[in-house]
């Protein structure tokens, strides 16, 4: 998906370590070329790690290698908008992305266990420990789960497919709301919108009935009691620091016969948070991390398909500081004190 040699902005320069096995994008134009010294630049972007381990998938956003038992998840600073991942790196976003879920996995502790074993990357398994820099604060050691394949969805507010749906039809996942509810509208209370993995492209909102028949109504009806919990409890807190939770996306699997929280949580990219500050039902919310980002491409004469454009780099140094806005403002911890 990335191409190693085909720089797509003018001042970028890309560096492959082999002996790393990393591959790292240096977005400043002057740059030195150690290892130790590039991984401690600020502008320093990690877009693909390549280890010489069993590579399970690479998402839009994380690297995850299969280590048997356990699975490891990277955090990369890739970003993508409107599905294609973009051609310039945002620094610093995959140790927010990795934080944030570690931050949420606590929290909601007592509801729910997730599947993380450590995010310590000194006691990762001992052939990881060559990696230990690049690991740090941006990875997670996870239990592999038994997934459970549905996308399970809680939305208190209306935005994305569920207002086009609604503004089709009035309902959301087959589920009937009131008339006259607007873009971005609060719903009278959150609702289970659970969808289907996709293989590709969107995901595909289907109603509680195909879960209850594919999961059984047990598990089903847990699934969305739990979602629903859960982004109640995230929601309140979210919103008591001045951001609205709108909606968000859960994975839930099974590990020795339990339920457990998987996957990432209530990250910028599997949620919509908008700031209640300029929170205006009617249209769609401005995007706590990636207005920057979407503004710019749409001055773009972009088809919103593959290849990417690479970004400005005012545009990625301020899309850079709202990741890390929203990272403080939700947990009340400054980046730089968690990856210091
Ligand atoms: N504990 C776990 N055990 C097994 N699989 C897991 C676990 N946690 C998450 N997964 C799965 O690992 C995969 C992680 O992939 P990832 O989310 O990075 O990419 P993706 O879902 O293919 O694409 P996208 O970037 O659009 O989310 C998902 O298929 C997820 O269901
Ligand atoms: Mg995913």
């Amino acid at each position: 998906m990335f191409s190693i040699t085909s720089g797509r902005s003018s001042g970028t320069r890309r560096e492959y370590l082999l002996a790393s096995g990393i591959f790292w994008e240096s977005q400043s134009q002057s740059s030195p070329l150690g290892y130790s010294e590039m991984f401690m630049q600020q502008e320093e972007v990690l877009l693909e790690t390549k280890l010489p381990l069993p590579l399970l998938t690479r998402g839009k956003v994380r690297d995850v290698y299969d280590l048997g038992e356990t699975l490891l998840f990277i955090a990369t600073d890739r970003i993508s908008a409107f599905d294609c991942i973009l051609g310039s790196g945002i620094p610093d976003k995959g140790h927010v992305l990795n934080q944030m879920s570690l931050f949420w996995f606590d929290l909601l502790k007592p509801t729910v266990r997730s599947h993380l074993l450590t995010a310590d990357a000194t006691k990762y398994p001992r052939k990881l420990s060559k990696w230990r820099g690049l690991l740090k604060n941006r990875s997670m050691l996870v239990k592999k789960a038994q997934m459970v394949q549905v996308e399970c969805v809680a939305r208190g507010y209306l935005a994305g497919s569920g207002w086009k749906e609604y503004r089709e039809k009035g309902t959301v996942c087959g589920i009937p709301l009131p008339a006259g509810l607007r873009d971005g509208d609060k719903l009278p209370e959150p609702v289970f919108t659970p969808a289907t993995k996709a293989q590709s492209g969107h995901d595909i909102n289907v109603p509680f009935r195909y879960v209850a028949n594919h999961l059984g109504v047990d598990l089903a009806g847990h699934l969305r009691d739990l979602t629903l919990t859960i982004y109640s409890q995230a929601a309140d807190y979210a919103l008591q620091r001045g951001i609205i939770l709108a909606d968000t996306k859960f994975e839930f699997g099974f590990v020795d016969g339990e339920l457990v929280l998987a996957d990432e949580a209530l990250t910028p990219d599997s949620s919509r948070y908008w700031p209640t500050d300029t929170y205006q039902p009617g249209g769609p919310q401005y995007s706590f991390d990636k207005q920057y980002v979407r503004d710019y491409l749409e001055t773009l004469n972009w088809d919103k398909r593959l290849p990417a454009p690479a970004l400005p780099q005012e545009i990625i140094e301020k899309t850079s500081d709202k990741y890390k806005e929203a990272y403080s403002r939700l947990t009340g911890r400054t980046l730089e004190a968690c990856t210091g």
